[in-house]
């Protein structure tokens, strides 16, 4: 593969079989536990050729080499796994529910310290990093929308002599690739925009240091999260169209995050790329867009919000992101989500439908409040 292309093509291009006569163009689905011996893999749980084509995708659209687990908390687990008992690890207070409360539980049992910071607010990260082993930034946060300042937090924690691990899964490669700006691991649930279908469970770790990448194979190997041939297959088929339904999906958003904006029913929009957001200046000055995911709180509280997700016709009132429909959900109807989220916040994932189809469903269903 030219190693030049951009990201629209390398999401077309990569992770196919080296062209034969008659050969196939796409990666065959290998359902095999074992394989004969005297090669590399030998075992159905230490490498697989599908995952590996799927490996080589990811890889190259955030420039590093890239393992596939069986879910986004699997690779997180498998991080987290390498730290020594004891370990600092600073970390966002507020971010994806099981992130925070699996952070919680090893902190709590006394596997690691976390300190918890507002990744949004850049010197209390800094004051956290003297003695930190591990700075965990997911950013943008789901579901609040926060930006951390990646390249100032990332150069910061590495002068202090931190390893830096970035949740990636709502901004994704197209917007900002943090093993450039100096983190060592890029996390994603390919369960969202780069499988983008809501038809699998996936994560992947990306990485350009070689020792890590072996500690990080060795995790895989031995906590055995690993994922399913097909489930590679169908991530690496839905991640051909991941640049054009990302770069729909985020014209989309940006444009009803405006609309809602500007409705009397709202409270508050939490989107980086409204200019009225807190965020908007730090995102804009790295990010090359704001992403497909927004938040909005409603007038009112935890009923009005129910009121409304149930009321839409169009947008499916489920959890997750990320895929070519649209979803929303009330957030606090999980009780694993954080008390710092408000009640009546609406997570909005914006898919690829047609812009006023959405809009006229969140009118109405606005109307149910
Ligand atoms: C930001 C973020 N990170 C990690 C995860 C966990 O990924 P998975 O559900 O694939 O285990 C999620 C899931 O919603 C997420 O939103």
């Amino acid at each position: 593969m030219d190693d030049t292309y951009r990201a629209e093509t390398i999401a077309i291009t990569s992770g196919r079989p080296a062209p034969s006569a008659d050969g196939a163009l796409n990666p065959v689905i290998s359902l095999n536990s074992t394989f004969h011996v005297g090669g590399p893999v030998g075992y159905g749980r230490y490498g697989n050729e599908t995952w590996e084509a799927l490996e080589v995708a990811i890889g190259s659209l955030e420039g590093g080499k890239t393992l596939v687990f069986s879910s986004g908390m699997a690779a997180i687990s498998a991080v987290f796994s390498l730290l020594p008992v004891g370990s600092v690890v600073t970390a966002s207070h507020e971010g994806y529910s099981g992130t925070m409360t699996l952070l919680k539980s090893l902190n709590d049992s006394g596997r690691i310290e976390v300190r918890f910071v507002d990744v949004a607010k850049t010197e209390d990260v800094l004051a956290a990093l003297p003695g930190t082993s591990l700075l965990w930034l997911e950013s943008p946060t789901n579901p609040c929308l926060h930006v951390a300042d990646l390249p100032i937090l990332i150069a910061a924690a590495k002068q202090c002599g931190s390893g830096v691990a970035v949740d990636n899964t709502f901004a994704t490669p197209l917007v900002q690739k943090p093993l450039s700006l100096g983190a060592d691991i890029v996390m994603h649930s390919v369960s969202k925009y780069l499988a983008g279908h809501s038809d699998l469970i996936m994560g992947s770790i990306s990485t350009n240091d070689e020792a890590l990448f072996s500690r990080i194979s060795d995790a895989r190997k031995l906590n055995g999260a690993i994922a399913g041939p097909f489930e590679a297959w169908l991530a690496l088929r839905g991640l051909r169209t991941f640049p054009l339904r990302f770069e729909r999906a985020q014209s989309n958003a940006l444009e009803l995050a405006k609309r809602l904006a500007a409705h009397q029913g709202i409270a508050q929009v939490y989107y980086p790329g409204l200019e009225s957001d807190a965020n908007h200046l730090r995102a804009k000055s790295f990010m090359k867009g704001f992403g497909a995911v927004l938040s909005f709180t409603v007038l009112g509280g935890s009923h009005e919000a129910d009121r409304v997700c149930a009321a839409s016709k169009l947008i499916t009132n489920a959890t997750s992101l990320g895929g070519v429909e649209s979803l929303w959900e009330r957030r606090r109807r999980w009780t694993l989500e954080s008390a710092s989220v408000p009640e009546s916040l609406i997570r909005l994932s914006v898919g690829c439908e047609n812009i006023e189809d959405l809009w006229s469903d969140i009118q109405q269903s606005l109307q149910h409040a």
